[in-house]
């Protein structure tokens, strides 16, 4: 549904983004992260056709957007990071100006302006100049011309700055609505929302992409391949404890109560081994739970330096 290949935007000598490359399949959310500067709004910018790359390819819905801007951006619904709003208008004439300029039929154009209204829980302001809405409103006008016209792909760039908690729950809920039916990219700072909504996650830094997997994966796996496992038994045996650290795959072992805190190398054949070792222990084995990594974790540790673009926990066919 959306295909980039070898994406790159230089400015002046400088890259903004480099050889970037990801695939979104149709009916995925895919959260776009990365640190302040990392090249998120240059990228959706060119996604959209609102800007040429340097190089490289993008086709949307199989269409190339630089060979055929209209017809690929008739598929395309854009939350810019500065929603392009006209102040003097008021916000039905705004959808509806919007609407007609993507295309939508006469007969359709009421119903899709009235449900982009509902679904941003702007009925109260539709006769309403723009230019009097405070900011969160006026966010909320941004994201309902994005998706007025009920395109296949949407490309939302922060959109939930500036709104309130009640909002924020709000537009989490329109995203899970609209993902299946829609193919959407979302750029955002505020990692729990991505959480609440993604399965996958495409994370840039420094204009490369250092990490583009799901969401699981990504929360299991830091780039140092350790897995955090809390075990719970009922009689602790310090000695067998002593003996699992001799264990090749046990990196260290914290013990708390009848707690026991191990940090884990491998894959499931570690955990696998593991249990069982303390089932034969009769330590008594109450519970065990592998410890997800934050993404907030993930996040730092994969943006914090340069060098950890090197480190190869990126998986493609995202
Ligand atoms: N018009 C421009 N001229 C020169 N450099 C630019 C221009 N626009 C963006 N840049 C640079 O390109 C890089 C990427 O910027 P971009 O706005 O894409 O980052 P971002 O990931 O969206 O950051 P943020 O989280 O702050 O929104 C930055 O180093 C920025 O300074
Ligand atoms: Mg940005």
């Amino acid at each position: 549904m959306i295909e980039v290949e070898n994406l790159s935007k230089f400015y002046g000598d400088r890259a903004a983004i480099k050889k970037l490359s990801f695939k979104v399949d149709q009916g995925q959310l895919v959260g776009f992260l990365g640190p302040n500067g990392a090249g998120k709004t240059t990228t959706m910018k060119i996604l959209t056709g609102f800007m040429s790359p340097s190089e490289g390819q993008v086709k949307i819905c199989g269409i190339d957007i630089f060979e055929n801007p209209m017809e690929a951006k008739s598929n395309i619904g854009y939350l810019p990071e500065h929603p392009p709003l006209y102040h003097d208008m008021k916000v039905f004439d705004y959808l509806r100006f919007v609407a007609r300029l993507r295309g939508v039929s006469k007969d359709n154009e009421t119903s899709y302006i009235n449900k982009a209204l509902d679904s941003l829980d702007l009925k109260s302001v539709k006769g309403r100049v723009i230019g009097h809405l405070s900011k969160g409103f006026k966010q909320r006008v941004g994201v309902a011309q994005a998706i007025v016209s009920q395109p296949k792909v949407l490309i939302f760039d922060e959109p939930t700055v500036g709104l309130d908690p009640t909002q924020v729950a709000h537009f989490r809920e329109l995203i899970k609505e609209l993902k299946g039916n829609h193919t959407i990219i979302l750029s955002t700072h505020i990692l729990p929302e991505v959480q609440a909504s993604c399965e996958k996650v495409i994370i840039i830094n420094q204009g490369q992409i250092v990490a583009q997997d799901t969401l699981k994966n990504l929360s299991n796996k830091t780039s140092s391949g350790i897995r955090r496992v809390e075990v719970k038994v009922r009689r602790v045996k310090e000695s067998y404890i002593k003996d699992f650290d001799t264990l090749e795959y046990i990196k260290m072992s914290t013990l708390a109560g009848n707690s026991i805190h191990f940090d884990l190398s491998g894959g499931e054949e570690s955990l696998e081994s593991l249990s069982s070792r303390i089932v034969e222990s009769g330590m008594g084995l109450l519970s065990m739970n592998v410890a997800s990594e934050r993404l907030e974790d993930v996040f730092i540790d994969l943006t914090k330096s340069k060098t950890n673009e090197l480190k190869n926990i990126t998986n493609q066919g995202v």
